[in-house]
Protein backbone atom coordinates (compact mmCIF):
# COMPACT_ATOMS: atom_id res chain seq x y z
CA UNK A 1 0.00 0.00 0.00
CA UNK A 2 1.30 3.24 -1.06
CA UNK A 3 2.05 5.86 1.85
CA UNK A 4 2.28 9.80 2.38
CA UNK A 5 3.84 12.39 4.34
CA UNK A 6 1.44 15.17 5.31
CA UNK A 7 2.08 17.91 7.05
CA UNK A 8 -0.79 20.54 8.99
CA UNK A 9 1.97 23.72 8.84
CA UNK A 10 2.24 26.12 11.31
CA UNK A 11 -0.41 27.81 10.40
CA UNK A 12 -3.05 24.94 10.15
CA UNK A 13 -2.33 23.94 13.25
CA UNK A 14 -2.66 27.48 15.15
CA UNK A 15 -5.96 28.27 13.23
CA UNK A 16 -6.66 24.59 15.02
CA UNK A 17 -7.54 23.22 11.59
CA UNK A 18 -5.72 20.05 12.18
CA UNK A 19 -9.02 17.87 12.71
CA UNK A 20 -10.78 19.12 9.83
CA UNK A 21 -7.71 18.30 7.30
CA UNK A 22 -7.65 14.73 9.32
CA UNK A 23 -11.76 14.70 8.81
CA UNK A 24 -11.16 15.01 4.88
CA UNK A 25 -8.17 12.76 4.55
CA UNK A 26 -10.35 9.99 6.39
CA UNK A 27 -13.66 11.26 4.57
CA UNK A 28 -11.94 10.31 1.70
CA UNK A 29 -10.63 6.76 2.51
CA UNK A 30 -7.37 7.25 3.34
CA UNK A 31 -6.21 5.51 6.43
CA UNK A 32 -4.22 7.14 9.58
CA UNK A 33 -0.88 4.90 10.15
CA UNK A 34 1.11 7.53 12.56
CA UNK A 35 0.94 11.16 13.80
CA UNK A 36 3.05 13.38 15.90
CA UNK A 37 3.37 16.90 16.82
CA UNK A 38 6.62 17.95 16.31
CA UNK A 39 8.61 21.52 16.79
CA UNK A 40 11.13 21.42 13.49
CA UNK A 41 14.34 22.79 13.85
CA UNK A 42 16.58 23.84 11.35
CA UNK A 43 18.42 20.91 10.30
CA UNK A 44 14.56 18.71 9.48
CA UNK A 45 13.80 21.64 7.23
CA UNK A 46 16.77 21.80 5.20
CA UNK A 47 16.55 18.24 4.47
CA UNK A 48 12.43 18.25 3.94
CA UNK A 49 12.98 21.46 1.49
CA UNK A 50 16.59 20.68 -0.22
CA UNK A 51 14.83 21.08 -3.44
CA UNK A 52 14.06 24.93 -2.89
CA UNK A 53 17.20 25.83 -1.44
CA UNK A 54 18.62 29.36 -3.03
CA UNK A 55 15.05 30.18 -4.37
CA UNK A 56 13.42 33.93 -2.92
CA UNK A 57 10.76 31.83 -0.92
CA UNK A 58 13.56 29.21 0.79
CA UNK A 59 14.37 31.30 3.94
CA UNK A 60 11.33 32.82 4.57
CA UNK A 61 9.82 29.35 3.99
CA UNK A 62 12.51 28.08 6.44
CA UNK A 63 11.49 30.56 9.29
CA UNK A 64 7.85 30.25 8.99
CA UNK A 65 8.25 26.50 9.33
CA UNK A 66 9.76 26.92 12.42
CA UNK A 67 7.40 29.36 13.92
CA UNK A 68 5.17 26.87 15.98
CA UNK A 69 4.29 23.20 16.38
CA UNK A 70 3.51 20.89 13.30
CA UNK A 71 1.21 18.03 12.76
CA UNK A 72 3.12 14.83 10.78
CA UNK A 73 0.75 12.02 9.84
CA UNK A 74 1.70 8.89 7.72
CA UNK A 75 -0.98 8.48 5.58
CA UNK A 76 -1.97 5.39 3.50
CA UNK A 77 -4.30 4.11 0.50
CA UNK A 78 -3.79 3.22 -3.23
CA UNK A 79 -2.84 6.35 -4.36
CA UNK A 80 -2.53 8.40 -2.16
CA UNK A 81 0.22 10.67 -2.43
CA UNK A 82 -1.85 12.23 -5.79
CA UNK A 83 -5.21 11.81 -4.14
CA UNK A 84 -3.66 14.00 -1.08
CA UNK A 85 -2.62 16.70 -3.30
CA UNK A 86 -6.01 17.11 -5.26
CA UNK A 87 -7.58 17.57 -1.84
CA UNK A 88 -5.18 19.97 -0.82
CA UNK A 89 -5.12 21.78 -3.85
CA UNK A 90 -2.78 23.97 -5.93
CA UNK A 91 0.09 25.71 -4.30
CA UNK A 92 -1.26 29.54 -4.08
CA UNK A 93 -4.30 29.48 -1.59
CA UNK A 94 -6.02 32.46 -3.18
CA UNK A 95 -6.28 30.38 -7.03
CA UNK A 96 -6.88 26.89 -5.17
CA UNK A 97 -9.82 26.07 -6.47
CA UNK A 98 -13.31 25.54 -3.43
CA UNK A 99 -13.61 21.97 -2.26
CA UNK A 100 -9.87 21.84 -2.02
CA UNK A 101 -8.05 22.20 1.98
CA UNK A 102 -6.30 25.00 0.19
CA UNK A 103 -9.29 26.52 -1.33
CA UNK A 104 -11.70 26.36 1.59
CA UNK A 105 -9.34 27.97 4.07
CA UNK A 106 -6.52 29.21 2.53
CA UNK A 107 -5.76 32.91 1.08
CA UNK A 108 -2.67 35.62 1.03
CA UNK A 109 -2.23 37.14 4.26
CA UNK A 110 0.51 39.58 2.44
CA UNK A 111 3.14 38.10 3.47
CA UNK A 112 6.87 36.79 2.04
CA UNK A 113 6.09 33.42 1.88
CA UNK A 114 2.47 31.30 0.50
CA UNK A 115 1.20 30.10 4.32
CA UNK A 116 -1.09 27.48 2.65
CA UNK A 117 -1.87 25.12 5.86
CA UNK A 118 -0.75 21.59 4.44
CA UNK A 119 2.03 19.46 2.69
CA UNK A 120 1.97 16.60 1.03
CA UNK A 121 4.66 14.84 -0.20
CA UNK A 122 4.93 15.08 -4.53
CA UNK A 123 6.06 11.47 -5.44
CA UNK A 124 6.98 8.10 -4.40
CA UNK A 125 10.52 9.01 -3.89
CA UNK A 126 10.00 12.17 -2.02
CA UNK A 127 7.53 10.44 0.31
CA UNK A 128 9.76 7.46 1.42
CA UNK A 129 12.27 10.35 1.89
CA UNK A 130 10.52 12.59 3.74
CA UNK A 131 8.71 9.96 5.93
CA UNK A 132 12.42 8.38 6.69
CA UNK A 133 13.05 12.37 7.96
CA UNK A 134 9.85 12.87 9.95
CA UNK A 135 9.10 9.26 11.36
CA UNK A 136 12.28 7.45 11.82
P1 LIG B 1 4.24 21.54 -0.38
O1 LIG B 1 3.22 20.46 -0.31
O2 LIG B 1 4.31 22.41 0.85
O3 LIG B 1 5.60 21.05 -0.81
O4 LIG B 1 3.68 22.53 -1.47
P2 LIG B 1 3.78 22.42 -3.03
O5 LIG B 1 4.39 21.12 -3.43
O6 LIG B 1 2.43 22.79 -3.55
O7 LIG B 1 4.78 23.59 -3.31
P3 LIG B 1 6.38 23.58 -3.48
O8 LIG B 1 6.98 22.28 -3.03
O9 LIG B 1 6.67 24.06 -4.85
O10 LIG B 1 6.81 24.73 -2.46
C1 LIG B 1 6.92 24.47 -1.09
C2 LIG B 1 6.30 25.63 -0.33
O11 LIG B 1 7.05 26.82 -0.59
C3 LIG B 1 4.89 25.97 -0.74
O12 LIG B 1 3.92 25.16 -0.09
C4 LIG B 1 4.78 27.41 -0.34
O13 LIG B 1 4.56 27.53 1.08
C5 LIG B 1 6.18 27.94 -0.66
N1 LIG B 1 6.24 28.46 -2.04
C6 LIG B 1 6.34 27.74 -3.17
N2 LIG B 1 6.38 28.52 -4.26
C7 LIG B 1 6.32 29.79 -3.78
C8 LIG B 1 6.36 31.06 -4.43
O14 LIG B 1 6.43 31.17 -5.65
N3 LIG B 1 6.28 32.15 -3.64
C9 LIG B 1 6.20 32.05 -2.29
N4 LIG B 1 6.13 33.16 -1.59
N5 LIG B 1 6.16 30.87 -1.64
C10 LIG B 1 6.24 29.75 -2.38
MG1 LIG C 1 6.30 20.41 -2.65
Amino acid sequence: IEETLVLVKPDGVARNLTGEILRRIEAKGYSLVDIRLVQPDRTILAKHYAEHEGKPFYEPLVEFMQSGPVVAMRVAGNRVIEGFRVLAGTTDPTTAAPGTIRGDFGRDWGLKVQQNLVHGSDSVESAERELDLWFD
